[in-house]
Order: C-alpha cells, then sequence, then structure tokens
C-alpha cells in the first residue's frame, strides 16, 4: 500500500498516519519530522531548513525530493508507505512521478483531508506530543488516558513545536493554498484523489479513510 495524506497544516495528517501505519503495516514517511530530526541533529540539511520551517515557509524542493528518494529505497518501505507532508509543490508531485515510475512503482490513493481554515488555528494551537516516542496529542481534542503520562510509552516529558505559533501559522496555511492546493486538480486529472471529512473526530476520519482505501 503506498499513498499520500494531502492537507493544510493540523489537518490530521501525522494522526491518521500513525493509526493507519499500524493497520496497513507500513511506514509513514513525514517530511516535516524528518526535517525537524535533521534541524535538531544539526545537519547541513537542517542548519539550512530551521529558520524557514520556523517562518512557516517551504523548504526547497531539491532538499526534499533528494531526502524522499533515499528514504523511499530503505528496506522497511518494501511493503508500502504513508506519504505525510510530500509532495507539497508540483515539482515535488512530479519528482515523485518519476521516481515511482524508475522502481516500477504505482500510488494506491491520494487521501484529500479537508479542514476548513478556522478550525485549523485552534487544532495547531492546541497540539503537543511526547518528547520521548513522538505520539500526539491535543489540549482538548486528545488528552493521554491519564494525564501528563504518554499513553504509548510512559514518558512523562512533552514538547511543542518551534512553528505552532499564530504568525507561523499564516504563512503554513498561505504555503499550502498557494502551493500544495494546486496538487488536487493534478491528482483528479490522474483518477487516485479521495476526499475525507476531516473536520469529523478523529475515528470517523480514520473510517472514511479505509473506506477509501478499499479496492474498487
Ligand atoms: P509538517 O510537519 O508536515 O507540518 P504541516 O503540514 O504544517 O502539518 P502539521 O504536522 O502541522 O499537521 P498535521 O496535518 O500532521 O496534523 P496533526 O495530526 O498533528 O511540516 C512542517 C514544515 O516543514 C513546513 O511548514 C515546511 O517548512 C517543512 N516541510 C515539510 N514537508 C515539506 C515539503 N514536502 N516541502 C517543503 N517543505 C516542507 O493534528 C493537529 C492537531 O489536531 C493534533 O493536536 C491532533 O490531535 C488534532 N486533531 C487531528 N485530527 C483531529 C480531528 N479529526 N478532530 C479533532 N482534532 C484533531
Ligand atoms: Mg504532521
Amino acid at each position: 500500500m503506498r499513498m499520500i495524506l494531502l492537507g493544510p497544516p493540523g489537518a490530521g495528517k501525522g494522526t491518521q498516519a500513525q493509526r493507519l501505519v499500524d493497520a496497513y503495516n507500513i511506514v509513514q514517511l513525514s517530511t516535516g519530522d524528518m526535517l525537524r530530526a535533521a534541524v535538531a541533529a544539526g545537519t547541513p540539511i537542517g542548519q539550512r531548513a530551521k529558520a524557514v520551517m520556523d517562518a512557516g515557509d517551504l523548504v526547497s524542493d531539491d532538499i526534499l525530493v533528494g531526502m524522499i528518494s533515499d528514504r523511499v529505497n530503505e528496506d522497511d518501505c518494501k511493503n508500502g508507505f504513508i506519504l505525510d507532508g510530500f509532495p507539497r509543490t508540483l515539482a515535488q508531485a512530479e519528482a515523485l512521478e518519476d521516481m515511482l515510475a524508475q522502481k516500477s512503482l504505482t500510488l494506491n490513493a491520494v487521501i484529500e483531508m479537508k479542514v476548513d481554515d478556522a478550525l485549523l488555528i485552534g487544532r495547531i494551537t492546541g497540539r503537543y506530543t511526547c518528547a520521548n516516542c513522538g505520539a500526539g496529542y491535543h489540549d482538548e481534542n486528545l488528552q493521554p488516558k491519564v494525564a501528563g503520562i504518554c499513553d504509548n510509552c510512559g514518558r512523562t516529558d512533552f514538547s511543542r513545536r518551534s512553528d505552532d505559533n499564530a504568525e507561523a501559522v499564516t504563512t503554513r496555511l498561505q504555503a499550502y493554498h498557494e502551493q500544495t492546493a494546486p496538487l488536487l486538480p493534478f491528482y483528479q486529472a490522474k483518477g487516485n484523489l479521495k476526499t475525507v471529512d476531516g473536520m469529523a473526530d478523529i475515528d470517523e476520519v480514520t473510517r472514511q479513510m479505509k473506506a477509501a482505501l478499499e479496492p474498487g
């Protein structure tokens, strides 16, 4: 199973990817997570990306295409993958087409998560993750079962992203509408675009995604 999750910042791409990984035994390839890991490790890519990400702008296509192209060659991608946050520009989408064609691979689906902008700000400013395992939570919508303790790994340290502030979110939304939304007609024309209601509750979104991934 190979799929793309396409949606604005805060649409729930990471939340749903974590669930689909378990359901289909595939890996999540989040370019945002990869870039944040590069920033944390202080690699040359991380050093170039940090200020761009903090401002809410998109990192250059050549960095992202190189990153994904290396990653899909790794062994754990053999059974399939979920692209979370890639492609984000038409140039990235075209590079992905070439990359997959060279490996004789196809995409099973591109899933659009549709959410109104007004709802996204609250989702993003309320979001936090476990600093140890990366499990995602939200101040109101998705709290750990025991307050202050990660459901997944039991640790008690949590963190918030440096681009989850009102100013950067506005730029991220603008980048989505201007540079990423044109991918919707691109994939529609190829016939593999499916849309789910990203404003429904988290379980319902998962249900709609699994239905969209049914063959036929
Ligand atoms: P990235 O990390 O991809 O950020 P993003 O696209 O802005 O998306 P988010 O991770 O903020 O949101 P999400 O859709 O994953 O939502 P989540 O599940 O967390 O990219 C960050 C930056 O890296 C970019 O700005 C750019 O600079 C750079 N970058 C990355 N990829 C790039 C590329 N390809 N090209 C160029 N630059 C790139 O959910 C949000 C919150 O809402 C959570 O708290 C969650 O619990 C809650 N929630 C989720 N679903 C629901 C629901 N159904 N109901 C209620 N609450 C919900
Ligand atoms: Mg995410």
